[in-house]
């Protein structure tokens, strides 16, 4: 990714000409029609486009498109988000015209192969799952929360309950609670413990001064005002909750349900299925765990998997196998209703499927074995150099902060600009919230030796910087068009169209 010498790239707009043109129309031949379109739907102003050629238009988008990074330009290690390769077989699958040119109103009579291929997913991520149900209507992990928070409503109501309370634990992604506050529920936080798993007991914040309520002092003081909970696992400190069976125990002792946020099954994959500890519903990231492409917020996939209890609640139309083929199952009385239009993201579905058929099952838990092994190399790797916080075995993903660099003055923000500088993306950092200055580094199993070893010596020549030339890794990124930006202005202030300005 070196970048030096890329000369900055001016505006689409400031390369505009008048008269420019990347076309060249005969005359109008013909009578020009009478404009009827209603005055409220023209534009009461039109802002220049710009006027180009389609040499200035290829070159300016191909230069940009060279500054980006991918996956596919190296290792991209974002622990939570999970970028991983995206095998070109899923993708060529997803491409065939039967399955991307077919019309989502078509009768099913007409798309049977299409409807075959839902139906054996939701079978294979029943098995995956060990649970009874699914749907593939969610078009995201967040999107499948918020659908397993409206079938625990929908439950409680079926029973004439109205809880209002939903528990989750400290280190929980961020849309847990978003999306337990969209359902209408009230977020009741739990704290880790020293290990990185959710507490049962209270645990004393001393920094804060205060006790925060373990598992079993929030079920004595809210009781069966809990609806559930909602819990990672593994974690987002990739460490497995040993003690899920008992969670789930104290859970159903009081009429409430598991809601477990499925997104990290890549490191569960053909080794644990959730459905045998007890969880009664979870969603699972496609993009995370079947290697569909991860794009800015979508399209994307995140099927829900249930128990039989629940299932009657599903979104709908079902897809269903009946005698005669493969039909859409509209008759769900009870059902949440539609959570995507017609039956989600379905190329999605079919890069899952052509990953979980080219796997095979023993293809998958190896998958899983290998994310598991090659972030624990990068742990072995850099363990004595960065700081763990919790040392308890990690799975998929190790989050490790910079308690020892900042002493030095260097930061988890300077060693990811480091890593910019050495080729590599820089792993997600500050997330999780429970460790201070976090380094969440995720491999992914398609990453080979030579890649991790390479990840590693930069991380350790970064360690090394941070003693002996601090300021070096303070000014980093020099090999990139632009160095630092303004993070926070980007995030909360973002110019997302050209004024003319
Ligand atoms: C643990 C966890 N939960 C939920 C999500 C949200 O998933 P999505 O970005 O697909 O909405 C993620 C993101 O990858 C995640 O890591």
């Amino acid at each position: 990714m070196d970048m030096a010498l890329t000369p900055s790239e001016t505006l689409i707009f400031e390369r505009s000409a008048p008269g420019k043109t990347g076309m060249d129309l005969p005359a109008l031949d013909v009578p020009r029609a009478a404009d009827t379109r209603p005055a409220h739907l023209k534009r009461q102003s039109f802002e220049a486009m710009p006027e180009v050629s389609e040499v200035d238009v290829v070159r300016h988008f191909t230069r940009l498109s060279r500054w980006n990074f991918g996956v596919d330009d190296g290792m991209y290690p974002l622990g939570s988000c999970t970028m991983k390769h995206n095998p070109r077989l899923c993708e060529k699958a997803a491409g065939l015209p039967g399955f991307a040119e077919s019309h989502p109103l078509a009768p099913p009579k007409h798309v049977q192969g299409n409807l075959e291929l839902m139906w054996t997913l939701q079978e294979w991520l029943k098995e995956i799952t060990g649970l009874d149900a699914v749907t593939l209507h969610p078009a995201a992990g967040a999107h499948g929360e918020l659908t397993g928070a409206l079938l625990i409503r929908a439950y409680h109501v079926s029973k004439g309950a109205r809880r209002s309370i939903i528990i989750i634990p400290d280190s929980a992604h961020g849309t847990n609670p978003a999306t337990a506050a969209m359902a209408g529920y009230k977020c009741v936080e739990a704290p880790s413990q020293a290990d990185g798993t959710i507490s049962f007991d209270d645990v004393t914040d001393a920094a804060a001064g205060h006790v925060k309520k373990g598992l079993l002092s929030l079920i004595s003081e809210h009781g069966r005002e809990i609806a559930g909970i909602m819990i990672t696992n593994p974690n987002t400190v990739g460490i497995f909750e040993y003690r899920i069976a008992e969670i789930v125990k104290l859970m159903h002792d009081i009429g409430a349900l598991v809601y477990m946020d499925g997104a990290n099954m890549n490191a569960l994959v053909g080794v644990a299925r959730p459905g045998d500890f007890g969880v009664d519903a979870m969603h699972l990231n496609l993009h995370k765990t079947f290697s569909t492409p991860h794009g800015g917020g979508g399209p994307g996939s995140g099927p829900v998997a249930c128990t039989a209890a629940l299932a009657p609640f599903l979104p709908r139309p079902a897809v269903v196998k009946t005698q005669s083929g493969f039909d859409l199952d509209w008759d769900r009385p009870q059902s949440i209703g539609k959570m995507h239009s017609y039956f989600g993201n379905f190329a999605m579905e079919v890069r899952a499927m052509a990953y979980c058929l080219s796997h095979g099952s023993d293809g998958l838990r190896q998958a899983t074995m290998r994310a598991i092994m090659n972030a624990n190399y990068i742990r072995k790797g850099l363990e004595g150099r960065y700081h763990l916080q919790y040392d308890s075995p990690t799975l998929h993903e190790v989050v490790f902060d910079d308690a020892n660099q900042s002493k030095y003055g260097v930061t988890t923000l300077d060693i990811a600009k480091g890593l910019i500088d050495r080729g590599f993306h820089p792993p997600t950092i500050y997330f999780p919230l429970v460790i201070h200055g976090a380094l969440m580094i995720e491999p992914t199993e398609s990453e080979g030796k030579a890649e991790l070893d390479a990840f590693v010596e930069a991380m350790a020549d970064i360690a090394e910087r941070a003693k002996d030339d601090p300021e070096s890794l303070r000014r980093s990124p020099v090999k990139t068009p632009v160095a630092r930006l303004d993070e926070t202005a980007a995030a909360r202030k973002p110019i997302l169209r050209w004024r003319g300005e």
